[in-house]
């Protein structure tokens, strides 16, 4: 994390996001109310939250990829909430994207080395050049340089997650949105993408908006972290504090419902899930009593 006082990479303000509604005259979906985050240089923050809380959503909109109904993102200090498809472009060099499914966002037609040079080409890269940014690349993410002639389908998930991976990297980007980036992979593949992450932005200075559904994997890779609940974030702070010893109920629940691989923590979980609960419950009764 950068030590001066410098302006943070990206700034949310108050961000509003409305999906327009399909149904004739019916009101826009407002899946985001009021969204505000920033990253620093070399900052990861986590965005935990139950499916459909929104989380994809604030990531598209950082990419311009979701309608901006209000409010304001800034990255690098420039307000890009509106930016043209030509603006877009140049940005790409500096925000980039992982997604969660290796096997649809790689195009299965093209030899790995062809799908990393692609991002260098549309940048003007010459060839020379672009070969050796691919080799770079590879070995960057472990994977050996003979797969520069190899197609997506003889790899495998992790495998083929590092080469999105490489792509997201080739052109040097500051934030890269990674969405679910582990969660079609098996434990032990997640831990091992996860470490490459880390060591990515060891050695790159690169910042994460790192999207899950796991808090473990949100604990793991992230600085901060923020928790979103049916559109809005309900509580930020430390990665430490937010994982283990939150503030809001709803993120008590999200910690308690994640499995824990000890036996005994497990059964207490379900002990002190069960109590949450029933506070909960007799919290809610005891409003509707004096209401
Ligand atoms: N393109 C879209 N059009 C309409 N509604 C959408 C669209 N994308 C997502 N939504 C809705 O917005 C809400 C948040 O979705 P999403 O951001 O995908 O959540 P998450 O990633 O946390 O699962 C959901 O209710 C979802 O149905
Ligand atoms: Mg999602």
């Amino acid at each position: 994390m950068s030590t001066t006082e410098s302006a943070p990479l990206l700034t949310v303000d108050n961000l509003v996001v409305e999906y327009p509604s399909k149904k004739f005259r019916a009101k826009p979906f407002r899946a985001l109310t009021d969204i505000s985050i920033s990253i620093g240089q070399g900052e990861t923050l986590g965005l935990v939250g139950e499916s459909g809380s929104g989380k994809t959503t604030l990531g598209r909109a950082v990419l311009g990829l979701a309608p901006v109904t209000g409010g304001k993102i800034i990255f690098e200090g420039k307000d890009i909430s509106h930016a043209t498809r030509k603006q877009r472009r140049t940005l790409s060099r500096d925000l980039q994207v992982v997604f969660q499914d290796p096997y649809t966002s790689l195009n299965p037609a093209l030899e790995i080395g062809a799908i990393l040079a692609e991002p260098l080409g549309v940048q003007g890269m010459e060839s020379v050049a672009a070969r050796k940014r691919v080799k770079e690349l590879l070995d960057q993410v472990g994977l050996p340089s003979d797969a520069i002639h190899r197609l997506p389908r003889e790899f495998s998930g992790g495998q083929r997650q590092r080469v999105a991976i490489a792509r997201a990297l080739a052109l040097s980007p500051k934030l890269i949105v990674c969405d679910e980036p582990v969660s079609a992979l098996d434990l032990s593949t997640q831990a091992r993408v996860l470490d490459l992450f880390l060591q990515i932005q060891k050695d790159t200075g690169v910042s994460y908006l790192f999207v899950s559904h796991d808090l473990d994997v949100v604990r793991h890779i992230s600085h901060r972290v923020a928790v979103m609940y049916h559109g809005e974030i309900v509580e930020q702070g430390p990665a430490g504090v937010v994982t283990t010893d939150p503030d809001h109920p709803y993120t008590q629940r999200l910690l308690l419902a994640s499995p824990v691989p000890d036996p005994d923590r497990q059964e207490q979980r379900r002990a002190d899930r069960h109590r949450l609960l029933e506070n909960q419950q007799h919290q809610i009764e005891q409003a509707g009593a004096v209401a």
